[in-house]
């Protein structure tokens, strides 16, 4: 049987991503002692007043189809979000999407195709290059360097630029850096989208997890404001990432445009669910606070303890929920780093190279989970890296 095209651009693109969790979930069945710190997950509960929020709507009857665009209330809400912001902001910027990821695709659908290009850093969230890759369009990478703290710089961009170039996908606060740009980069990098006339697609998930300095947005740039569209949700905010609950915001002739794109897919996002949204932007919810404290504090933890490890340094995130530790130090790439570490030691991290090229001699620990796990995996670390440094010796 014959298939379109898609499938041959997305075939593949994650299982060599994934392998290494796959195997630490399958040796977890068999009975092995190990520590998972792949995904990112919030291990907090989401706060009990939503749930009570959902069950209240639910039982109200808000089960019926919704519109496409989203359901007063949430819509509501996420001007009045947005407002604060950008003056400017009304419902007809927003529209509402299942999570992120699905205003991703829906958004790059609606921006480009075969023959355009898209800019984006590297190293990059896993799933970007599958977003991109479904329109047809091509993904160019620009480099995020250590020594920038991994925030793109506007000359990166511009060096990359191509003719057929016309988004560029910034992530700020960045996974899996943990990198947040700040003012002054974004617009030095909002000049050159003015330039060049690229669109802005900016994915906010992680805006209030910001530990270390302050959030900045190209959306808060007025001059930008025509061809900057954020994207986000409440799975990180207030750890609900099941409920499937995000938005996309931008200028209202690409709302409008891209309704059409957006119901053709969905009929719209379940109002139970809505109503939810709406009362969790709308009211005073603990969760992100708390994470913010238990995430920086977990972070450094683990700088604390590989103080001492053979060839291991901690590059300490100022905001969301991991972070990485350049093994280059040890001879070994990131991703032989992290299959002796799951084989050896029982403790599985995800390898740089699943977030690009760039991250080749990193990997990325995931900090949601608790202080003791986090504490039995630096040990093991640092007895795989010490393994490492006495072979290193032996052969020497
Ligand atoms: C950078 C980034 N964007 C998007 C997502 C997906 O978020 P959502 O649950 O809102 O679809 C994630 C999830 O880990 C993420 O890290």
């Amino acid at each position: 049987m014959r298939y379109a095209s898609i499938t041959d651009r997305l075939a593949n693109l994650g299982s060599g991503k994934w392998a290494l969790h796959l195997r630490a979930r399958q040796m977890k069945k068999e009975g092995a002692d190990i520590i998972e710190l792949t995904i990112g997950e919030p291990d907090m509960p989401v706060d009990p007043s939503l749930i009570a929020e959902a069950q209240r709507a639910m039982n109200a009857g808000r089960y019926r189809y919704s519109n496409g665009r989203g359901e007063p209330a949430v819509l509501d809400a996420l001007a009045a979000k947005y407002c604060k912001r950008r003056p400017d902001v009304t419902t007809g910027n927003v529209l509402c999407f299942p999570g992120t990821q699905t205003a991703l695709f829906v958004v790059m659908l609606g921006l480009v195709e075969a023959g355009d290009a898209v800019l984006v850093g590297d190293p990059l969230y896993a799933t970007y290059e599958g977003v991109i890759r479904s329109t047809g369009a091509e993904q160019i990478t620009v480099p995020l360097r250590a020594e920038h703290g991994f925030r793109m710089q506007a000359e990166d961009l511009e060096r990359a630029i191509t003719p057929q170039s016309r988004v560029v996908l910034l992530n700020t606060p960045h996974n899996p850096t943990g990198a947040v740009l700040t003012a002054r980069e974004i617009a030095a990098i909002g000049e050159v989208c003015l330039k060049h006339d690229l669109w802005i697609v900016c994915d906010e998930v992680y805006e209030e997890l910001v530990y270390n300095g302050t959030f900045a947005s190209p959306f808060d740039n007025p001059v930008l404001a025509e061809r900057t569209i954020v994207v986000s949700s409440i799975s990180k905010s207030h750890a609900a990432p099941g409920f499937r609950s995000g938005w996309a915001v931008g200028p209202a002739d690409f709302t409008n445009r891209l309704l059409a794109v957006s119901e053709t897919m969905l009929f719209g996002v379940q109002p139970f669910i809505a109503d939810m949204t709406a009362y969790a932007l709308s009211n005073p919810i603990e969760t992100s606070a708390r994470m913010r404290e238990t995430y920086s504090s977990r972070a450094q933890r683990i700088v604390s303890g590989l103080a001492d490890a053979y060839g291991v340094a901690p590059i300490p995130p100022d905001a969301g929920m991991f972070i990485l530790l350049d093994v280059r130090g040890t001879g070994l790439t990131g991703e032989e780093f992290a299959w002796a570490l799951l084989e050896e030691e029982g403790v599985a991290v995800m390898p740089g190279s699943s977030f690009g090229d760039e991250a080749r001699y990193l990997i990325r620990i995931s900090l949601t989970v608790p202080d003791e796990a986090i504490d039995e995996a630096c040990r093991r670390v640092t007895a795989l890296a010490d393994r490492i440094s006495t072979r290193k010796e032996r052969r020497a």
